[in-house]
């Protein structure tokens, strides 16, 4: 026989944090205290702090002007905190934050003129104060009720409304009022206000109700919470006892039952669920039955130990990996401290902070701000509730049962190690340039500001660093100093080795012909140094036009990109050489696809000379006109008839593609039947030849 206890079992982290300011104010207000209403659902409790001078109170007009009063977790309107004041008394605002996260938006829709659509029990503390909260509201219990009220008032469907869950719904109920409301209503915004402690608690009800064959459910009859549970194990365990106590123990017999499960309420003290495991204990000691050691399981109890002290103390040990009964009560009275490094469950996202279970009588919460470093990092793509997280303490206030946890700290610390690993594994890491100052740039890499010397920013020299700003750069860490805050980085020393290992594959892979894009680095007298992406090639200065040039500034300028190719290599050298001009642009080429002997062509008479006339027929391609074929009689010298400038339409009479000379004739296109003379020489000028190409460095 074994009983299995639910591991969320017990007070809640709202209810927890609820008891801690309840007894803070018993051990601490000196005058009157009162809670308004039973501080939680549970006799016992409640009379337990009536005897240390926390009393409940019914109404605000019970309560003596001038006392401390205590909001208990389900939180009350507007309107009672407004009496409160105007009573004198001081409040301890006990509200759960998932209550509060309600309110909050009820006060929201308000403003925007929406009616609050609240889904939960009519009547109950947490809707009443929630109602406070509401211009308008309308309370529906499910899905049924709903319906109704739609049918019954069909003008909802079109107002703009919000709504929201009583946090102890059911996923259920949740999920059928949200299909209804989907496609009745055209004007809703649907909040998912359950809490995650409820859900969580409900999960485990249904899991564990179907695994035994008798369950316990232990709280006050009056805890919606806890009746919710004992209808859940109900549709699925064929016994359900529920008990206040371990008084209600009494006359019940468990013979029969092999497993049996014990699941409490949020609002049953962790002492009451301890006095139930004892007395069933007991009463199987009693009955001297049998109890196999459980430590599979995950709560488990057995029986047959001489003592039920000792027996609960021993025999509540865990599962495989799991906590004991004796742990989790241990857990639920746990003392936070700062600097402390702690686990929980995200409840709730509010616009202000991020509501933290830790399983503690401590209720945790993430200020926005202390969530991420991540610069436009977005909370609903950070953090989800139901999520784990992992944060540090920053401050702990016994006195609200509040912790202030940071995530963004913890982080930081998981930061540093990983910037000391980038830096001793000598790591490339990405980072955004976010600053400049008289010494070089900062970059943010994963949050930590790192220095960048301008002579490491990888930019020419003088070149202004504020070119780099806002920008993703790869850098390496080279030097961490934790204890100053201080990382300094190259961007240079990640270019160099990206320089280097592109150097290498160009080497590998060159070959003559093998065009490449580059930069123009530099210019010299005698040509250009180009940067093709590791390795600087030169091309000399014949090599940039198929013009005449004096100087390479002529065709390129510094920082020019360029297409390039290679006309020869020294791997041993290291040293390229470089081609710019193309070959469809050579001029002796296109002059070639264009005429042919017989085409007349336009020419512009550059130079004269005694023994005749040089023409250009296109830029970079010049013929000559023989003195005897200028005119249709014979001329002492060409200026006679020709100027230099002057366009004339000549006769291609001669192309010598050998040594790239071409004849040409205007005295042909004056007498077209006359033979040019053929013993005359024609002299005609070519494109230079391009000089030896200057190897690179
Ligand atoms: Fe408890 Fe607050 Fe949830 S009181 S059940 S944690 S809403």
């Amino acid at each position: 026989m074994k009983i299995v206890v639910a591991e969320n079992s017990g007070f809640c982290y709202g209810v927890s944090r609820t008891m801690e300011m309840a007894e803070r104010a018993a051990a601490e207000v000196s005058g009157k205290c009162f809670t308004l209403g039973h501080i939680i659902h549970n006799k016992d409790v409640v009379r337990a702090l009536e005897k240390r001078g926390v009393a409940p109170a019914e109404r605000v007009e019970d309560i003596s002007p001038g006392s401390t009063v205590i909001i208990r977790s389900h939180g009350v309107g507007r309107e009672t905190y407004e009496k409160l004041e105007a009573r004198g008394c001081a409040v301890i605002d006990a509200t759960c934050p998932n209550v509060s996260r309600i309110h909050k938006l009820a006060v929201q829709a308000s403003e925007e003129g929406r009616t609050v659509l609240i889904i939960g029990t009519p009547g109950h503390p947490e809707i009443e104060g929630i109602r406070g909260w509401c211009a308008r509201s309308q309370v529906v219990r499910n899905a049924e009720e709903l319906e109704s009220l739609l049918s019954q008032t069909p003008e909802i469907r079109s107002e703009p409304l919000s709504a929201v869950f009583q946090t102890t719904s059911t996923e259920k109920n949740y999920q059928s009022c949200v299909k209804i409301i989907k496609k009745e209503c055209t004007n809703v915004k649907i909040f998912d206000t359950m809490c995650v402690a409820t859900s969580r608690r409900q999960e485990e009800a249904r899991k564990l109700s179907t695994e035994c064959s008798c369950m316990l459910v232990v709280g006050d009859k009056s805890s919606a919470n806890t009746r919710r549970l004992a209808e859940i194990c109900e549709e699925r365990c064929p016994r359900v006892c529920f008990i206040e106590n371990a008084a209600g123990l009494e006359n019940l017999s468990f013979d029969e039952h092999d497993t049996i499960g014990i699941i409490a309420g949020a609002s049953t003290p962790a002492w009451t669920i301890k006095e139930v495991n004892k007395k069933m204990c007991e009463e199987f000691k009693n009955q001297e039955l049998n109890v196999e050691n459980q430590a599979e399981q995950e709560e488990v109890i057995s029986a047959g130990a001489a003592e039920p002290e000792s027996v609960v103390e021993e025999t509540n040990q865990a599962a495989e990996g799991g906590e004991s009964f004796a742990e989790l009560l241990e857990k639920s009275i746990k003392t936070l401290r700062t600097g402390d490094k702690v686990t929980g469950t995200v409840a709730a996202i509010t616009a202000t902070e991020i509501s933290v279970d830790l399983g503690t009588k401590h209720s945790g919460y993430i200020p926005v701000d202390e969530l991420t470093n991540e610069p436009g990092a977005k909370v609903e793509d950070l953090v989800h509730v139901g999520d784990q997280i992992e944060a540090y303490v920053m401050r702990v206030n016994d006195v609200e049962g509040t912790a202030e946890l940071s995530k963004k700290r913890l982080d930081m610390v998981k930061t540093w190690a990983d910037i000391e690993t980038f830096c001793e594994e000598k790591t490339t890491v990405e980072g955004v340039i976010t600053d400049e100052n008289k010494g070089g740039v900062v970059a943010s890499v994963k949050g930590v500001r790192v220095f960048i010397p301008a002579s490491q920013t990888g930019l020419p020299r003088g070149a202004e660093t504020s070119a780099l700003l806002k920008k993703t750069v790869k850098l390496r860490i080279t030097e961490v100093n934790r204890a100053r805050h201080r990382v300094v980085g190259s961007i240079r020393a990640v270019q160099f080795e990206e320089r280097r290992a592109r150097a290498e594959q160009i080497w590998n892979e060159i070959e003559v012909g093998k065009k490449y894009n580059g930069v123009v680095k530099s210019l010299t007298s005698y040509g250009a140094f180009v940067d093709i992406g590791g390795i600087d090639g030169m091309i000399h200065v014949s090599e940039l036009s198929w013009t005449r040039i004096s100087n390479p500034a002529e065709v390129l300028s510094v920082g020019q990109e360029v297409e390039v190719y290679v006309i020869s290599f020294d791997k041993e050298k290291k040293k390229i050489s470089l081609g710019y001009r193309r070959e469809e642009d050579n001029p002796w080429t296109r002059f070639l696809n264009t005429y042919e002997v017989g085409s007349v062509a336009k020419v512009k008479i550059v130079k004269l000379m005694d023994f005749g006339a040089f023409a250009e027929v296109l830029p970079g391609v010049d013929g000559l006109i023989h003195i005897s074929q200028i005119a249709d009689h014979r001329i002492g010298k060409p200026a006679e008839v020709l100027t230099v400038g002057e366009e004339v339409d000549a006769k291609i009479v001669n192309i010598d593609t050998e040594k790239r000379k071409i004849s040409l004739s205007i005295r042909a296109l004056l007498e077209p039947q006359a033979e040019p003379a053929a013993e005359e020489p024609a002299e005609v000028e070519a494109p230079a030849e391009p000089e030896a190409p200057v190897e690179a460095e």
